[in-house]
């Protein structure tokens, strides 16, 4: 579904990323380990067409999209959800998810909520709430939510667990599985590589802007010696 190959991605003189590949099927989980700094968030900003990669091809569904804008992105079924979730506090819960749905057409709305709502019962609860009154797993949820607003086929999510409690990392890497399943194809970057792995189906690890290691979540998991070398101290060890 998403073939990525060869990324490479400049800060104007600084070559962040050279040298980053990495897929993601339908219905599956790539999970991305790397250190801080290894160039997992500027690769995914490249790939949904945040920022223009120097060099490098980015195939989805066969056709090629390398430096798509990334509101033509999201219309071909890519969806970014950021480092950092990047909610509207002083919005609701309700206008967050409608700012998602803005390449939708008008007719679906209705029906995305309704979908979104199922998904995430919490946010039904919320939906006149103020985002910035959320916890952070909820802010999460909505994160998610305002991407499925545009019926994607694959999603992106840069760091969903960061800054949660241990028992709500377990609850929103959850309900990753859960878009999974119903067939949504994933690729996510986690620090927690504990709690990724437990989820994944593939994982690649990047080091110092590099694709260094990609395999089965099995293989990973069974060669923590391995991922642990590539990743320093970072994650393993933290988590
Ligand atoms: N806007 C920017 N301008 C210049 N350098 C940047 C910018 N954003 C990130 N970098 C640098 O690019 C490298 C990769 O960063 P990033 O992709 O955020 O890593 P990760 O997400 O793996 O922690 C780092 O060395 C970082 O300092
Ligand atoms: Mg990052």
């Amino acid at each position: 579904m998403l073939e990525v190959t060869d990324l490479h991605v400049n800060y104007g003189p600084v070559n962040a990323v050279h040298g980053v590949s990495f897929a993601a099927e339908a219905g599956k989980i790539t999970l991305v380990l790397g250190a801080n700094g290894a160039g997992k968030t500027t690769s995914l900003r490249a790939v949904a067409g945040f920022h223009k990669p120097k060099s490098g091809r980015v195939v989805l569904d066969g056709q090629e999209i390398t430096g798509t804008s990334a509101h033509k992105v999201v219309r071909k079924g890519m969806a970014l959800v950021p480092e950092g979730r990047k909610i509207f506090f002083p919005l609701t819960v309700e206008e967050n998810l409608k700012v998602g749905a803005y390449v939708a057409p008008r007719a679906s709305v209705d029906q995305g909520l309704a979908v979104v709502f199922e998904k995430f019962p919490v946010l039904a609860d919320r939906r006149q709430s103020a985002a910035g009154l959320l916890s952070g797993g909820e802010q999460q949820m909505l994160a998610f939510g305002r991407a499925l607003m545009s019926q994607p086929r694959l999603m992106l999510l840069d760091e969903p667990s960061m800054g949660l409690a241990p028992t709500m990392v377990d609850r929103v890497l959850g309900s990753v599985r859960a878009m999974a399943d119903e067939g949504i194809g994933i690729l996510m970057v986690e620090q927690n590589a504990d709690a990724g792995l437990e989820i994944a189906d593939h994982v690649v690890v990047v080091n110092r802007g590099e694709t260094v290691w990609t395999g089965s979540a099995a293989e990973a998991g069974g060669s923590r010696a391995i991922v642990h070398a590539m990743l320093g101290d970072a994650a393993l060890d933290e988590a």
